[in-house]
């Protein structure tokens, strides 16, 4: 049985206590919140509830905690339940660095405590259905893959419209989104350049747009708007869409609704045919006969994000390997570094040998 205590039971502790309630061979032992009223609504029965981190790192029966404070607390809150002897997970992004993450992974490496990151998003079925076309290689030479998540009221909330806790949309979805590509791609990154704006908030960004270019040759665009105005119904949707030269595919929504195209015929060289279009006429991006295409379902894969607590259990148990390893997400670290110097100076990042 693994037992945990929570340390920071705001909106995402809340979810950790479900996940843990749904996982079998898991307990919540205790949960901590410097603001006491936030665990008023705590659904776990006999839950020992502490204002102060350090009285629950003493509770001898926790062997593993859960670090779920606001981003720039992580750092100091992981070597506290590291020297503490506590097993850890992190809440995304697990630092502010790549140099306080070799810092957290040099100390949790000389107290023997495991050490991972809520990285869940793996999980997501709209993610794995797609990483499912890549893996099994359904279209042929992949040369673009394009990861797009888009929301239309320009939310940003609490503190992650503040630098100082770590606040901005990289640090929020970036970590993710990056961390999916490097996951699917599984090739060495060449280079880097990106884009990152503050379109709305004064403070933190709310706006990239990130180029990758791996080694096997394949392009990675990851796009996030926090204020794309659209009177859309459905306005929260991840887009994919991954181009090969035997075939498309493309994903709307985190429940995937999309579909693999291919053609029966392709049209490298045919003679110009003129259609007419509201753009005027247009030999290149003309109707093609219907009969050319053909569909086929996407590979809808069954995951759930809460697959991450079970596979922690399993590692726990020596039944199988940590999902989310130290070295994938110090690259995820290195990359948002990355991205960063490539906006601020405009420039191409490139990486000697690949990263
Ligand atoms: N993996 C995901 O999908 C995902 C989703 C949302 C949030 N997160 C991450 O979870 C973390 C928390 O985000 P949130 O949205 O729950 O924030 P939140 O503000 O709702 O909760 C943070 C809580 O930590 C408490 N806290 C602060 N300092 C503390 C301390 N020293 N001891 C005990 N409690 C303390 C705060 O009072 C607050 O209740 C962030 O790192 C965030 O990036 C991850």
């Amino acid at each position: 049985m693994i037992k945990f205590g929570i340390i920071g039971f705001g909106y995402m502790g809340h979810k950790h206590e479900i996940k843990i309630a749904q996982t079998k061979g898991m307990e919540l032992v205790g949960i901590c919140d410097i603001d006491e009223s936030r665990m008023n609504d705590s659904s776990t029965p006999g839950v020992i509830k502490y204002t102060d981190a350090d009285r629950l790192l003493e509770n001898d029966e926790i062997d593993t905690v859960l670090i779920v404070v606001e981003n720039h607390k992580h750092r100091e809150m992981v070597e506290k339940a590291a020297r503490a002897g506590k097993n850890i997970i992190c809440e995304k992004p697990v630092a502010l660095s790549v140099k306080e993450f070799d810092e957290m992974v040099q100390i949790c490496k000389e107290c023997e405590v495991d050490f991972t990151i809520h990285h869940q998003r793996r999980y997501d079925k709209d993610y794995r259905t797609m990483k499912t076309v890549y893996d099994k290689n359904l279209l042929g030479n992949i040369y673009t893959i394009q990861s797009m998540l888009y929301g239309i009221n320009g939310n940003m909330h609490d503190w992650h419209v503040y630098k100082k806790y770590g606040g901005g949309m990289l640090y929020d979805w970036g970590v993710h989104l990056i961390d999916q590509i490097l996951w699917m791609v599984q090739s060495k990154v060449e280079s880097v350049y990106a884009q990152v704006r503050n379109v709305i908030n004064f403070e933190v960004d709310d706006y990239f747009k990130i180029d990758i270019k791996f080694q096997n040759n394949i392009h990675a665009e990851i796009e996030l708007g926090t204020y794309f105005l659209e009177d859309k119904e459905n306005w929260f949707e991840h887009h994919w869409f991954i181009g090969g030269d035997k075939g498309s595919a493309y994903s709307d929504g985190f429940f995937p609704k999309g579909k693999i195209v291919k053609t029966s015929r392709l049209l490298t060289n045919v003679p110009g045919k003129t259609t007419m279009t509201f753009a005027g006429p247009t030999r290149s991006f003309g109707h093609i006969d219907k009969d050319i295409l053909l569909t086929e379902e996407l590979p809808v894969a069954d995951t759930e994000q809460i697959d991450f607590f079970e596979n922690y259990r399993d590692a726990r148990e020596g039944q199988t390997e940590f999902i989310i390893k130290i070295p994938e997400i110090r690259r995820v670290m290195q990359i948002l570094e990355a991205v960063w110097k490539s906006s601020e100076k405009n420039e191409v990042i490139k990486f000697d040998g690949g990263l």
